[in-house]
């Protein structure tokens, strides 16, 4: 092994993912990974994090690993400095005039991507960009001091993300809080005075899955759809997930899951709001939901009739679904969200 040098040994921010998996040989602790893995068959690098196995659903599909770092400044001024762990899906296609990336912002908060990489088999040519916010996943996990976690910290990391990766052109996908931070960055970007590129060619359009307007909201709804059933199992099995065992992509997300800034706890006040008066306008918008969602009507009828300020917000109801569409129904999901990004690429 010490005679061999391949040349990802000078990409330590590539690896790439075989179509076959072999036996791993090897596992070298490298900067920028949790740890490295080198399949001896196929003379190819695997990342595996800390938590996260390698699973066997995505081999065949190209994918570049990495890290960028994230600042924070505690109250006392002290600056610190964190790891956020990304993954580029067909990263070849990052540029694409034709069909633009999608950037992928999961929930939670604290919940990691894992269960959004169903995304790249049901929207099969596009990269996909997945990152892991930080406090859970293969990000760093902070301990919450004042100053780390924050709605507005979180808008901060994706751009330093986006500028680092130089993702200038792109569709924006969030589910459930993922959302909201969708929806906070848009915000953000249309009321610069100065554009930087993020926002105006930068973000083509958007897509909000299963995300509420309103935190105290949903969790009234949430009580009340409780109380109905007269149990917490039926109601994850009704409103959450209509599907049985829970799917792979699920269990893992729930593994990896953050516990510093977790769930709705932790953005118990967010009620959204308009863009100021001055801000230019926002990206058109597809607002999903689930037939049986616990995230109602109600809780989404904001983002069309108050927040956006354009009337282009499109409403679509996932016949079937609950809260975890992509999951319940994944070539019903794929092609809504397949056929909405093509008319704004
Ligand atoms: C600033 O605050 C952090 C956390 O509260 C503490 O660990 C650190 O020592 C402080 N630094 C200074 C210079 O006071």
């Amino acid at each position: 092994m010490h005679a061999f040098r391949p040349p990802w040994l000078l990409m330590p921010m590539i690896a790439v993912l075989c179509s076959r998996v072999h036996s791993f040989s090897h596992a070298f602790p490298v900067h920028g990974f949790r740890q490295l893995v080198f399949c001896s068959h196929c003379q190819l690098a695997f990342a595996k994090t800390s938590g996260g196995e390698i699973t066997d659903s995505y081999h065949g599909i190209s994918c570049n690993m990495g890290t960028i770092s994230v600042r924070r400044m505690l109250p006392n001024a002290t600056i610190l400095e964190f790891d956020i762990a990304y993954k580029l899906y067909r990263p070849s296609s990052l540029s694409s005039r034709q069909a633009a990336p999608i950037v992928a912002l999961h929930g939670g908060p604290s919940v990691p991507s894992n269960y959004l990489l169903p995304l790249v088999r049901i929207v099969p040519y596009r990269s996909i960009l997945f990152y892991d916010q930080l406090g859970c996943g293969t990000s760093d996990e902070p301990k919450a001091d004042d100053g780390i976690y924050s709605v507005g910290n979180a808008v901060g990391d994706l751009e330093v993300l986006l500028k680092h990766l130089g993702v200038r052109r792109f569709h924006l996908y969030g589910q459930s809080f993922g959302g909201i931070l969708a929806y906070e960055f848009l915000k953000r970007q249309a009321s610069k005075e100065v554009d930087d590129g993020i926002a105006g060619e930068g973000c083509r359009s958007v897509i909000l899955s299963s995300t509420p307007t309103n935190v105290m909201q949903i969790e009234d709804e949430a009580r009340s759809l409780v109380e109905k059933l007269d149990s917490p199992d039926l109601f994850r099995e009704t409103h959450q997930r209509r599907i049985s065992p829970m799917p792979q992509a699920l269990t893992d997300a729930y593994a990896y899951a953050g516990t510093a800034w977790r769930g709705t706890g932790a953005i118990a006040d967010y009620k959204a709001t308009p863009p100021s008066a001055n801000s230019r306008k926002l990206r058109s918008a597809l607002v999903l939901r689930g037939e049986h969602d616990f995230v109602t009507e109600v809780c989404v009828a904001d983002w069309k009739r108050s927040l956006w300020n354009t009337p282009y917000v499109r409403e679509r109801v996932l016949d079937g679904c609950s809260h975890h569409g992509l999951l319940e129904n994944g070539p019903l999901y794929g092609e809504i969200v397949d056929s909405f990004f093509t008319e704004y690429d």
